[in-house]
């Protein structure tokens, strides 16, 4: 829009406004962004209960922090995407904020903050919009909702196991089978075992699984050559790329020479997903490294089959994330999972919930003088619990029909003159058409 930047006085002297003319606003949201009408917000809502019926299944608490936080905290120097995609301005108290583009650094803010008095391990699950100024694709956009589960305390495979189970039992709930999706995992700390092999500086670490994140976006030549310059010696990027295309944690292993704790780790929870039940679901593949700096350890994607949309969820293992803000580490796993990829695949699939409004009653007076009777019968069921649409206006009765079935509504309750004299209404369940009279307290 208009006064962004400028002469200050003209800008709120604003455009001359001319009398009787009224410029029409874009009716659009911002570009990338989404309104959620009625339909919209029942998807919405069916997928968020479904989100938190899975964390509460799985014992984790419920958490939330603001969408506005301190640009700093999103501020790493690994050359990440989401650094340059940040949506962040000053405030009118000249402090650097911004709109958050994830969850997890105001989880660590959070867990810092609280310090000693938390007690370990921590498992916590958030639904919270992100901000990222996206080049806009199919499932990825400017704003969306991310679904995190994270465990904090835990060192051990363990949790990693533990979350993308908790993962599966979603795909199951919203009917997604191990046919239609499928979870890659690898650990960074293959990367890393490489680059100690070749004594290259740990501090190059979160830097070239930033590069290796964008393999299949750009050329491979690119690649190559932004590892050498980030300077990694020839024959180590010769051997990354080599080991980068591996499928198999046999040839992994073979590769990198038996025991390292990457191989270990890996194989630990192949071995815990068949006791969780969900072998068939992952995967280990080389190439998934993720394209955030924090991660350390394992990390892992979940893709769908037919290979149309991009990752649907995405997380991993960050055990020294809290100190790049200064605190104590600890041992940290989690993920986050957006609202718009699994849309995308439950439309592929056709699967998409049907869901209409739900009302149980539609109450209406005959007579305009019966407003106010009609009123209290709607206090009084909503006393009971019962959902009422109060019909507001004198309306005829094939009008109150029609908005009855548009709603959804389970019963009709008309106040009409003669009944009410007698403290009756008349309620007519429109399922099956039955038609009584009841007395109002009576009326359940
Ligand atoms: P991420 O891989 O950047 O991880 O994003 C996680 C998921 O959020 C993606 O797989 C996707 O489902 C969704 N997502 C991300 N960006 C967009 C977008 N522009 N439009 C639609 N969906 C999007 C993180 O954000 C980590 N903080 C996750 C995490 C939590 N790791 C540990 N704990």
């Amino acid at each position: 829009g208009s006064g962004g930047g400028g002469d200050r006085s003209s800008a709120l002297a604003g455009p001359p406004v001319l009398e009787n003319s009224v410029q029409k606003i874009d009716v659009n949201p911002p570009k990338g962004t989404r309104d959620f009408p009625p339909e919209e917000m029942r998807l919405r809502n069916w997928l968020f209960h479904n989100f938190r019926e899975v964390s509460r299944l799985s014992g984790f608490e419920e958490v939330d922090y603001p969408v506005l936080e301190s640009e700093a905290l999103f501020i790493r120097k690994a050359g990440e995407e989401i650094r340059d995609q940040l949506y962040c301005f000053e405030d009118r108290g000249n402090r650097r904020v911004a709109l958050r583009p994830e969850l997890t650094p105001s989880l660590a803010r959070l867990v810092i903050q609280k310090g000693k008095s938390l007690s370990l391990p921590l498992k916590w699950f958030a639904i919270g919009q992100c901000w990222r100024y996206e080049r806009m694709t199919r499932g990825r956009r400017r704003e969306h909702y991310q679904w995190n589960m994270d465990i904090i305390g835990v060192p051990e495979v363990t949790a990693e196991a533990e979350l993308i189970s908790s993962i599966v039992t979603f795909f199951k709930k919203i009917g997604i089978s191990a046919s239609d999706v499928g979870f890659k995992v690898n650990s960074r700390k293959v990367l890393q075992e490489i680059l100690r092999s070749y004594s290259i500086s740990e501090n190059l670490f979160a830097k070239v699984c930033v590069i290796i994140d964008k393999i299949e976006k750009i050329p491979i030549d690119e690649i190559k050559k932004e590892l050498k310059s980030v300077g990694m010696p020839q024959e180590a990027v010769n051997e990354l790329l080599e080991v980068l295309s591996v499928k198999s944690l046999s040839e992994l292993e073979e590769i990198l020479g038996g025991a390292g704790e990457a191989i270990a780790e890996l194989k630990q929870l192949f071995s815990l997903a068949e006791k969780f039940g969900y072998s068939e679901w992952i995967q280990f593949d080389a190439s998934v490294v993720r394209g955030l700096a924090y991660y350390t350890g394992i990390v892992f994607e979940g893709f769908d089959r037919a290979g149309k949309l991009r990752a649907i969820c995405g997380g991993g293992r960050y055990d020294r994330l809290l100190s790049t803000f200064g605190g104590d580490d600890l041992p940290a796993c989690g993920f986050g999972f957006g609202d718009a990829v699994i849309i995308e695949l439950l439309k592929e699939k056709g699967i998409l919930p049907e869901l209409v409004p739900q009302i149980e009653n539609i109450v209406c007076a005959l007579d305009h003088d019966l407003q106010g009777a009609a009123a209290t019968v709607a206090t009084m069921l909503r006393g009971k619990g019962q959902s009422v649409d109060l019909v507001l206006e004198s309306k005829p009765l094939k009008w109150v029909f029609k908005r009855a079935a548009r709603i959804n509504a389970q019963r009709l309750i008309l106040v009409g003159n003669t009944e009410w004299k007698k403290g009756m209404v008349s309620v007519k369940i429109l399922s099956s058409g039955e038609q009584s009279e009841i007395k109002l307290d009576e009326l359940e």
